[in-house]
């Protein structure tokens, strides 16, 4: 007799399953974290990914910005830009829900009155508004290539400006060598996807003060010709085009300029599964899928969107390669 063996739900590569079967797969491996002992509570699945979806359009309240210049470094790539109403409808944002589909809760995200601490090893500590961030760094657009660890891809054009305009503007002393980057947090608006557990609220991200630094690195405002939707991070986020998605902490609140590499929010979670580096890299798998490849976002299941081959750095290693030398 043949005995024909279906594979665990957890053991199916992220990017060959629908977006549910995603939310289920992350959702189960850290039930089973903490079942080995993290010591979270596990909560019963509230209903915030469960909400009927409305007719409200995801780019609602934003401010136009189609007069803002692309940068001609970085005017193109090779693919095709991802359509917006998809882009602003599969979003990763977890202290909105578990799932793709959080865009409407994340509407409840309070971008007035909007400040940015950075503080740490640096000179000049300042806390930036909106107009603050405005007057001081003059905004560009950009085209990169976006590729989450999940093995999902797109094409955005962001609208920001360079992380090291900021590093000129705070001058970090000598001993600075990491930057902790903090997301908004508070449990009454951004109750997380419950049924994970405690999680080590809130967001957070790092990167070296060299990657900081780096060319490519960018602070977005903006995305598609307008300021940046709630869902997408709104009103600043990273973007390191290099690495995987998950580094780009969304929605900051506080910058710090440190001695020591920081904790952070994946990392500190499932340290097996994302490291701090979190560079794109095909040729090393994730515990429980191949990074070799990747699906472009597109209309329809997940399975038949266009596969196409990870590229080493996500295609940026002539900017950042001699980084990791
Ligand atoms: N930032 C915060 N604060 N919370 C998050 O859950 N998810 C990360 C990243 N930044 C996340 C975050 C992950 S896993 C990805 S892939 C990208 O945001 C998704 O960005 P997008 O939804 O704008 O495409």
């Amino acid at each position: 007799m043949v005995l024909i063996r279906i594979p665990k739900i957890w053991e199916i590569p992220e990017r060959e399953v629908t977006d549910e079967d995603v939310f289920l797969n992350r959702r189960r491996f850290v039930k089973t974290l903490i079942g080995a002992g993290i010591g979270a509570t596990i909560l019963p699945v509230l209903g915030c990914e469960s909400k009927t979806k409305s007719k409200i359009n995801p780019a609602a309240g934003t401010e136009d910005l189609s007069s803002v210049q692309r940068n001609p470094k970085f005017d193109k790539v090779d693919r095709t830009l991802t359509d917006e109403s998809l882009a602003s409808t599969y979003n990763n944002f977890y202290e909105f829900g578990g799932t793709k589909g959080i865009w409407e809760n994340a509407q409840a995200l309070p971008t007035e009155d909007w400040k940015v601490e950075v503080k740490g090893l640096v000179k000049n500590p300042r806390t930036y508004d909106l107009d603050d961030l405005q007057k001081k760094f003059p905004v560009e657009e950009r085209i990169y290539r976006f590729r989450c660890v999940e093995a999902w891809a797109m094409v955005v054009p962001w609208i920001g400006f360079p992380m090291k305009q900021l590093i000129a503007d705070v001058e970090p002393a000598s001993a600075a060598k990491f930057v902790r980057f903090t997301s908004f947090y508070d449990p009454k608006i951004t109750p997380g996807p419950l049924h994970f557990g405690e999680l080590p609220w809130p967001y957070t991200e790092g990167l070296r003060i060299e990657e900081m630094a780096n060319d490519l690195a960018f602070f977005a405002t903006g995305i598609y010709g307008h300021t940046l939707p709630k869902q997408h991070g709104a009103p600043i986020r990273m973007v390191t085009p290099w690495k995987y998605g998950f580094k780009g902490a969304k929605s900051i609140v506080k910058i710090e300029f440190l001695d020591k590499q920081p904790a952070t929010f994946w990392n500190s979670l499932i340290p097996s599964e994302y490291d701090f580096e979190a560079n794109v890299n095909p040729t090393k798998p994730h515990p429980r899928w191949s990074q070799a490849t990747e699906r472009m976002v597109g209309p329809g299941p997940a399975l038949t969107w266009e596969k196409r081959p990870t590229l080493p750095y996500n295609g940026y290693g002539d900017y950042v390669a001699s980084l990791y030398t």
